[in-house]
């Protein structure tokens, strides 16, 4: 057993060991599990208290329908609902750019997709829209008063889920992916028209003999991204 299974038994054991998984197996997560690990993120600070996050829970045949839902519609409009905030800045400079390109070409070396294979890149895209198989699903709202701040609340509240996900010995996968979709998962779940769903998240069990679960991420330097005085 490698140290990325099996449940983390400290905080930076979690850190360390939290990976961004594209490939699950098909075993259930009990509700309970999903409930214990969104009743501790929720201690996640937020500037005022204010806990502007809102989150749905989807498995089992509710999964499923919805799943089925984005695919059927994904033949007629295969880039979804369009996105209602960018992604990226849409002329990332360096060092951003290179990084971002690297993630992509390395995942997809790992997925057996060629550079130029533009089918078989939006192949790989759309198992986003299937959890990469994870039996369960979420979708996060803050409400659209709300701004950088309160999204900012949002990323701790998630980063808790990823951590405390893998205290338990489960994986995860953010997917701002789903934003594509925020219209049909909105009008699928009843979620208020005042609520803008950010992003999805995948939970389960990892397949680690995907390749893709090999992906092995960079990080900068310390020296690249912090500087220190008067120590
Ligand atoms: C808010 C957020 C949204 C993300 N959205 C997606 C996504 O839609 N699809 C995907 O495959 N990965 C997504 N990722 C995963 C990133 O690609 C990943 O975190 C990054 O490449 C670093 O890899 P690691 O998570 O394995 O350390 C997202 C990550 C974050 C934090």
């Amino acid at each position: 057993m490698s140290e990325r299974d099996g449940p983390a038994r400290s905080v930076d054991d979690a850190i360390r060991t939290r990976a961004s998984i594209r490939a699950f197996l098909p075993r259930p997560v009990e509700e309970k599990v999903v409930r214990d690990i969104l009743e501790v993120a929720a201690r996640a600070p937020s500037g005022g208290n204010i806990q502007p996050w809102k989150v749905y829970v989807v498995a089992g045949e509710v999964r499923d329908r919805l799943v089925a839902t984005v695919f059927e519609k994904a033949k007629t409009t295969p880039f979804g609902d369009g996105p209602w905030y960018d992604e990226f800045p849409k002329e990332m400079g360096e060092p951003f750019r290179a990084r971002r390109r690297k993630v992509g070409f390395d995942l997809y070396a790992l997925a057996g997709v060629a550079r130029d294979d533009m089918m078989g890149r939006a192949r790989q895209g759309m198992k986003n829209f299937e959890f990469f198989g994870a039996p369960v699903g979420m979708f996060f709202t803050v409400e659209e008063q709300f701004g950088v701040a309160q999204f900012v609340d949002l990323g701790m509240f998630l980063e808790n889920i990823c951590l405390l996900a893998r205290a338990r010995g489960l994986h995860t996968c953010p997917q701002e992916a789903w934003g594509l979709w925020h219209r049909t998962v909105s009008e699928f779940l009843g979620i208020p028209p005042k609520e803008r769903m950010f992003c999805g998240l995948a939970l389960g069990h990892p397949d680690w003999t995907d390749k893709v679960n090999a992906l092995a991420t960079e990080r900068e330097s310390l020296e690249n991204f912090a500087r220190f005085e008067g120590f």
